[in-house]
């Protein structure tokens, strides 16, 4: 029978972590669907129209190392305003989320849009200055050439992007748990997000 893990929330507060932890714990597959988003972002920074490039995506797209750097994470968050960009990668992912396996998503809208109702929903937040602090190690040991005031300034700006564009934003679904990752390793993120789970297949809440 399929179950589906939806885990939202604003950029490296450590949705993608927990994700592959909880898939791995649980024996389900991962979608990280920010790499959808990228992958766009990619193709139109390579001068291609966002929906052509939305609407012909293939899993090969998905396998470039370049998706990860800070100019593709902000055209991703360019091209994720548009309605007509989201919709020609849901059916994508909620054929996904119904793998008879299992499934966990993340993402921004996992929990309001694609899978409302998924029957767990973790919100995984962090304060801006810790997500970007993570951000930029990442990027660092990466060989980026980046400073922490840049990544802070390109997180928070993406993060207003997200949360305040029209079609769905990136808000917490009212029946999602928040998991506030600040001040937690992530052996402590995991444990949190499984203990939750359990208690969901439980039936417990
Ligand atoms: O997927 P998302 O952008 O939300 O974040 P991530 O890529 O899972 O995590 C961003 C960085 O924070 C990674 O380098 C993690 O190792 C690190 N981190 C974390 O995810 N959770 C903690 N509690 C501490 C650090
Ligand atoms: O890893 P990080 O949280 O930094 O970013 P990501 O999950 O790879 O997402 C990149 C961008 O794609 C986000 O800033 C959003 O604008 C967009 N996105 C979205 O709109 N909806 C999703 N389900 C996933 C990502």
């Amino acid at each position: 029978m399929s179950f589906t893990i939806a885990i939202d929330g604003p950029a490296a507060a450590g949705k993608g972590t927990i994700s592959k932890a909880v898939a791995a714990h649980f024996g389900f597959a991962h979608l990280d669907t920010g790499l959808l988003y990228r992958a766009v972002g990619a193709k139109v920074l390579a001068g291609a129209d966002p929906v052509v490039a939305a609407s012909t995506l293939a899993p090969s797209d998905l396998e470039d190392d370049s998706l990860r750097t800070p100019a593709v994470a902000g055209a991703a968050s360019e091209v994720a305003v548009h309605a007509a960009v989201r919709d020609a990668l849901v059916a994508f992912q909620r054929r996904f989320a119904a793998r008879p396996d299992g499934a966990v998503l993340d993402g921004r809208d996992i929990g309001t849009v694609i899978c409302p109702d998924a029957p767990v929903k973790l919100f995984v937040t962090a304060s801006p200055e810790t997500r970007a602090e993570r951000r930029f190690q990442e990027l660092i040991g990466k060989g980026h050439d980046v400073t922490l005031a840049g990544v802070l300034d390109d997180v928070k700006a993406r993060d207003d992007r997200d949360r305040n564009r029209e079609v769905a934003p990136l808000v917490p679904a009212d029946d999602a748990v928040t998991i506030d990752t600040s001040d937690l390793t992530i052996a402590q993120a995991v444990a949190r997000a499984v203990e939750i789970i359990d208690q969901h297949r439980k039936g417990g809440l």
